[in-house]
């Protein structure tokens, strides 16, 4: 069976073809991503507008390409899979428009699908995981620690109730004076110092979820404290390394009390933060742990995870009407079990 996976939720136009016979040996035969982060540099963030128009003008494009490159046609396909959601409304309509097109035309059936539900089973892209196992999805947009039993079946053990980890990374950056989108940057300064001799508040340690927003508070406070823009390089660097050590912190301690609570041992960590070396250095460091990191380009936003998620609904029976529309908050939990 071949799907054909679309993702547009945020600042990324992707493709992906995946050739499936059963859930544990997925086959990915193309897949392209176009990435605007270029073009948002100027404003420091995602503008949702520009973004759907690059969708639209992008999509198209690496479609025709996919087929070109595989020599696979539109009547090869046996299931066409777009994010529904969550996401930003007018990226989503994009590409659910032209999946329900391409479905029109070909009379291939359609399915929706739940973005995070796509990271929270990426490690199926590339590794041998069974369920179940605990989910760390943090991303630029999302963070949600989830109990991953079987496909659909999720319960949430935490989530932000405000920024998101690559959202605290990135804001920090930018304080830092580091270049949008700033995470990877501080990161890599961060690792290059060492442990900082800086030491950041904690908050919601006993709470049930995360919160990051504080942090850009003490992070812009404690920079004024320091010099403001006129701090050293090595402070900068210090300074880097105290907010991952703030960050990743949070998210270890919530993970390793959902590890004592659910008794489950195997870790998935996905979404584009998952890229970041202290946090998989810390979690690989729990002990009896075994972790997962799909590669960084299925950690980040991407069509292939886009394709799995649909194809392990289309195996179940699930398809979608054609009349669906693009849900810009969608719980995960909230997806119905299959
Ligand atoms: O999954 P993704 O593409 O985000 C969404 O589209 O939601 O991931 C992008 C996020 C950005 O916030 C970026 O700064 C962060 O992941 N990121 C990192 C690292 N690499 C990417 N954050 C911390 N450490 C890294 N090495
Ligand atoms: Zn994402």
């Amino acid at each position: 069976m071949i799907i054909l996976g679309i993702e547009t939720s945020c600042d990324e136009s992707a493709v992906s073809l995946l050739r499936i016979e059963d859930g544990s040996n997925p086959q990915i035969i193309h897949e392209s991503i176009s990435s605007q982060v270029r073009l948002h540099e100027a404003y420091g963030g995602v503008v949702p507008e520009l973004a759907s128009r690059e969708h639209l003008k992008n999509l198209p494009l690496l479609y025709a390409q996919a087929l070109e490159k595989t020599s696979i046609t539109l009547k090869d396909i046996d299931c066409i899979a777009a994010t529904q959601g969550p996401g930003l409304k007018g990226c989503l309509l994009m590409g659910l428009g032209f999946a329900k097109a391409l479905s029109v035309a070909s009379g291939k059936p359609f399915l929706g699908v739940n973005h995070i539900e796509g990271h929270i089973l990426s490690p199926f892209l590339e590794h041998p995981i069974t369920f179940p196992y605990l989910a760390l999805v943090v991303s630029g947009g999302h963070t949600e620690l989830v109990h991953v039993k079987d496909v659909g079946d999720y319960t949430i053990l935490g989530r932000t109730i405000d920024d998101a980890a690559g959202e605290a990374f990135d804001k920090s950056a930018n304080l830092l004076g580091f270049a949008y989108p700033g995470g990877a940057l501080l990161a890599a300064r961060a690792d290059s110092h060492g442990a900082s001799s800086y030491r950041l508040p904690r908050v919601m340690r006993e709470a049930h979820g995360f919160s990051f927003s504080g942090l850009k508070t003490a992070v812009h406070q404690l920079i004024v404290r320091e010099g403001g823009f006129a701090i050293t390089e090595d402070k900068r660097s210090d300074l880097a390394a105290a907010i991952q050590e703030a960050i990743v912190d949070a998210l270890l301690y919530k993970l390793k009390k959902a590890i004592t609570d659910t008794g489950v041992r195997t870790i998935a960590v996905v979404g584009g933060v998952a890229a970041n070396k202290k946090l998989q250095r810390d979690i690989a460091a729990l002990p009896g742990i075994t972790m997962y990191v799909p590669s960084t380009l299925h950690c980040t936003d991407n069509a292939s995870m886009v394709a799995y998620a649909g194809a392990m609904r289309f195996m179940r029976g699930q398809k979608s009407d054609l009349n669906i529309s693009a849900i810009a908050r969608w719980p995960v939990e909230d997806i119905s079990c299959v």
